[in-house]
C-alpha cells in the first residue's frame, strides 16, 4: 500500500496540491487524469521520492517495491541492455555486486564465507537466479531480440531503448508501478502488449494517461 498523509505542494503562488489524503492499495491499477499542467507528473514524482512536498509525507508498506518508468533515453548509455533491465531491481541488482566484490576476495575468511552464505540466500528470495534469463525472457516478449541484449544502450534505436525501459520498470515483479504516459513513445504492437500486461497485474499500479482508449 501508499499512503499519501496530508501532502501540501505550492510552486510560488501555484498550489498543486493542498493536504491531500489518499491510499492505494493492492490489486488496484488506478488511472490518473487531468488537464495539462494539474500536476500529475509532479504526483508521480512525489510518490516515487523524486520531489519532497512542503508538507506531509508518502509512505510505503515496510519491504514493498516501487518501481518507476524512466523517461530519461540517456541514463544508461554504458550499460548492456540485459544490465539494464535488470537494474529495474535495484537492490537485487546491488545485492549481485557486492556479491560478486565478495568473491573476488584475495584474502576470502570464514566470516566472509558466512557473509557470502547470507548473501546468496537473500538473493535466491529476491529471484536472482533466474534475474537474467527473467529479464531475457521480458525483452524477446517486447520484441527485442537476443542479438541485441548484449548491446549497450547507447548503440541501439530510439524504439528499442524505450522497449528497454519499459522491461525495466516492470522487471521483477514490483509491489508498486509507476507509470507517467507509457504510451508516449512506444509503438501500437508494445502498447497493446503493455495493456495485456497490466490487465493481468496483480500489484499495484499507478498510470499517469491522456490516452482514453488505454485507460
Ligand atoms: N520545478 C518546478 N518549478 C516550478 N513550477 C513547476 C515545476 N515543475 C512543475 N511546475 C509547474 O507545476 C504544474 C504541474 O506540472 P506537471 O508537470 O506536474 O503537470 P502535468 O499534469 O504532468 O502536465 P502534462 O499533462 O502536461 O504532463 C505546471 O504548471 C508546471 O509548470
Ligand atoms: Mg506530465
Amino acid at each position: 500500500m501508499i499512503s499519501v498523509n496530508n501532502v501540501t505542494l505550492a510552486y510560488g503562488k501555484r498550489v498543486l496540491f493542498d493536504e491531500v489524503n489518499i491510499s492505494f492499495v493492492k490489486g488496484n491499477c488506478y488511472g490518473v487524469i487531468g488537464a495539462n499542467g494539474a500536476g500529475k507528473s509532479t504526483f508521480i514524482k512525489i510518490l516515487s521520492g523524486e520531489i519532497e512536498p512542503n508538507k506531509g509525507t508518502v509512505s510505503i508498506t515496510p519491504g514493498e517495491r516501487m518501481a518507476v518508468l524512466r523517461q530519461d533515453q540517456f541514463g544508461f548509455d554504458e550499460v548492456s541492455v540485459l544490465h539494464t533491465v535488470m537494474m529495474g531491481h535495484q537492490k537485487m541488482w546491488d545485492l549481485m555486486n557486492e556479491k560478486d566484490a565478495l568473491y573476488m576476495k584475495e584474502d576470502f575468511t570464514e566470516a566472509d564465507g558466512m557473509k557470502a552464505g547470507e548473501m546468496e540466500h537473500q538473493f535466491g528470495e529476491m529471484g536472482g537466479y533466474t534475474a537474467e534469463s527473467d529479464a531475457a525472457q521480458f525483452l524477446n516478449e517486447l520484441g527485442v531480440k537476443e542479438e541485441m541484449h548484449q548491446m549497450l544502450m547507447k548503440d541501439i534505436g530510439g524504439n528499442i531503448k524505450v522497449r528497454v525501459l519499459l522491461a525495466q520498470a516492470l522487471f521483477g515483479n514490483p509491489d508498486i508501478l509507476l507509470l507517467d504516459e507509457p504510451t508516449n513513445n512506444l509503438d501500437v504492437e508494445t502498447i497493446s502488449w503493455l495493456e495485456n500486461f497490466l490487465a493481468d497485474y496483480q500489484n499495484i499500479v499507478l498510470v499517469v494517461s491522456h490516452d482514453r482508449h488505454f485507460l
